[in-house]
């Protein structure tokens, strides 16, 4: 990479749970720098932290000690109501159980982040949600609703609703979880190509080590700090094991 631009930069971040009498250290001192273009995936066993992590870099939860920066502006001092608008403008989420509204179409879903953005009329927002969903290979289910569509497809809309806004960020927590094999690396050949021909940045929290080798950069949290963090040279091509699956899967 030529330019290297800083995305989120963590210093020292903690987050302590106080549940009854106890303290649950769920972070203690995490610091890392992401730069645009990385594609991340953060592992660990269960209740080393990783959602906890993801909740602090998507501004849903504020740790108890450290600095955040996305984007260059600290998050720590930023009232709520800033905080909500940041989360809106600069990040995109993707949940392992898609989070879309039920009996709602394909495009009002990816819709519903531009809601929010009043200098966006609605034809511009019906424009650019259409794209979205061309995009990720839904340009023939644009009004089918939520309950009419496979696991993967509506894995692929909330992939068009993460990406409608133009995130700095893309944040997923175990976002092919729920999915076959062959579907999960439809959805990574997706984020995969949003990496490469986009230059996006993705963040992405999984249990399954063999995913690690298909993205950049790979962190692994082990009881609330980092155990290693390194570099991938050799990325894996998602569509190369995409189709050398067997057809029958389908
Ligand atoms: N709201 C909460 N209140 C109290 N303790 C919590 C809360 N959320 C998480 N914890 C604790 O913090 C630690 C980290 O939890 P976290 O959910 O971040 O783990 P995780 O790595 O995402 O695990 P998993 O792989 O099972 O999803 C755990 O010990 C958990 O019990
Ligand atoms: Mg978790």
């Amino acid at each position: 990479m030529d330019q290297k631009k800083e995305i989120i930069r963590l210093e020292d971040i903690k987050r302590d749970y106080i549940v009854g009498e106890e303290t649950v250290h769920a972070l203690r001192g995490v610091s890392f720098t992401i730069y645009q273009g990385e594609f991340v995936t953060i592992m660990g066993t269960s209740g080393s932290g990783k959602s906890t992590l993801l909740n602090v870099l998507g501004c849903l939860d504020t740790p108890t000690a450290g600095e955040y920066y996305l984007d260059g502006v600290s998050v720590k001092k930023m009232g709520k109501n800033d905080r909500a608008t940041l989360r809106n403008r600069k990040i995109g989420f993707i949940f392992q159980s898609y989070n879309l509204l039920p009996k709602t179409t394909a495009v009002e879903n990816v819709e519903l982040p531009l809601m929010y953005n009043p200098a966006i009329s609605s034809k511009e927002r019906y424009e650019r949600a259409t794209k979205a969903l061309k995009d990720v290979g839904l340009g023939d289910r644009l009004s089918h609703k939520s309950n009419q569509m496979s696991g993967g497809q509506q894995q692929r809309v909330a992939i068009a609703r993460a990406l409608v806004n133009e995130p700095v960020i893309i944040l997923a927590d175990e976002a092919t979880g729920n999915l076959d094999t062959r579907t999960s690396f439809e959805i990574l050949t997706l984020m995969q190509k949003m990496h490469q021909d986009e230059r996006r940045t993705i963040i992405f929290v999984t249990h399954n080590p063999e995913l690690a080798h298909f993205c950049s950069r790979n962190i692994v949290i082990q009881d609330g700090r980092i155990k290693s963090d390194t570099y991938n040279k050799e990325i894996r091509s998602a569509r190369e094991v995409l189709e050398s699956l067997p057809k029958e899967e389908e």
